[in-house]
């Protein structure tokens, strides 16, 4: 069974929906704050007829090649848009009255694209790499330039790109500082743990992240000879054990936690 639909039957997991509801700190690189909305108004489906999310898009985002316009008229919704990928991972979204998709898990408290690029889906690859070390499980962390949170070291898929290919470039660009010899071994060993929506503080009502998780575990001692430097988006990087529990960036402790399911942990 996926998150997600632990997420359905389970609504005690709504913490899922959290860090895109927090409504006392000011939205990422500008003074906006979100409206609070309660746990019990969350759902879409939940009676909020004054609800009036505030609205923002940041203007920095304005006219980058990665983001969108506002003439959502011109866009293929729940579909392969050229080459922008506009489906979710999990459900066909539905639109609010202007016609800006709704964000699956319900209301966060802002609407507009925020700092997304997509309305919609914005999708990201998370690789995980992992091995043993002294008997214990550990992963590669990066540190987060944008949040200082300790993260996996993903990305965003680009137009046209395989995931699999972000995945790869991801991890070369911000823990290999861009050298990514040695690996080749280690990428042929692929497992997927996750593919969904995540609570990133980013989300708004129209536009959200979504993700695919796929775990690379090093059985073979290959990661011992390969130097960890950060580069691209990332501040440090490290081997996290994931006994430590450390706070992770949105919902990247959940994958550990899957992580963990998968190495019968
Ligand atoms: C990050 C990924 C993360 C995704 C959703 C991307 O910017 O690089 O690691 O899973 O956002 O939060």
């Amino acid at each position: 069974m996926s998150l997600w639909n632990h997420l359905v039957c389970r609504p005690s997991l709504i913490k899922m929906h959290f860090k895109c509801r927090n409504a006392e700190i000011p939205y990422l690189n500008s003074t906006i704050k979100r409206l609070l909305v309660p746990d019990e108004k969350v759902n879409w489906s939940s009676e909020w007829s004054s609800y009036q999310a505030t609205d923002y898009t940041d203007p920095s985002t304005n006219g980058k090649p990665w983001a969108d316009n506002d003439d959502l008229s011109a866009m293929r919704f729940n579909a392969l848009d050229g080459a922008v990928n506009r489906k979710s991972h999990q459900v066909d979204y539905a639109f609010d009255v202007n016609g800006r998709p709704l964000n699956p898990m319900g209301r966060t408290g802002l609407s507009g694209r925020g700092i997304l690029g997509r309305w919609g889906p914005n999708h990201a690859a998370d690789p995980i790499v992992s091995r043993f070390k002294d008997g214990r499980l550990q992963f590669v962390a990066i540190k987060r330039k944008d949040t200082g949170e300790w993260a996996i070291p993903g990305g965003m898929v680009d137009p046209g790109e395989q995931v699999s290919a972000t995945l790869k470039r991801e991890f070369g660009e911000e823990a290999l500082g861009g050298k990514a010899a040695q690996m080749e071994k280690v990428w042929g060993n692929g497992k997927q743990i996750y593919a969904g929506y995540v609570d990133d503080p980013r989300n708004t009502d129209n536009a959200w992240m979504e993700t695919v998780v796929v775990n690379f575990h090093d059985s073979d001692g290959i990661m011992n000879d390969v130097k960890l430097e950060a580069g691209d988006d990332a501040a440090s990087v490290r081997w996290v054990f994931v006994d430590a529990n450390e706070s992770l960036y949105a919902s990247h402790q959940e994958f550990i936690n899957l992580l963990k399911k998968a190495h019968c942990i």
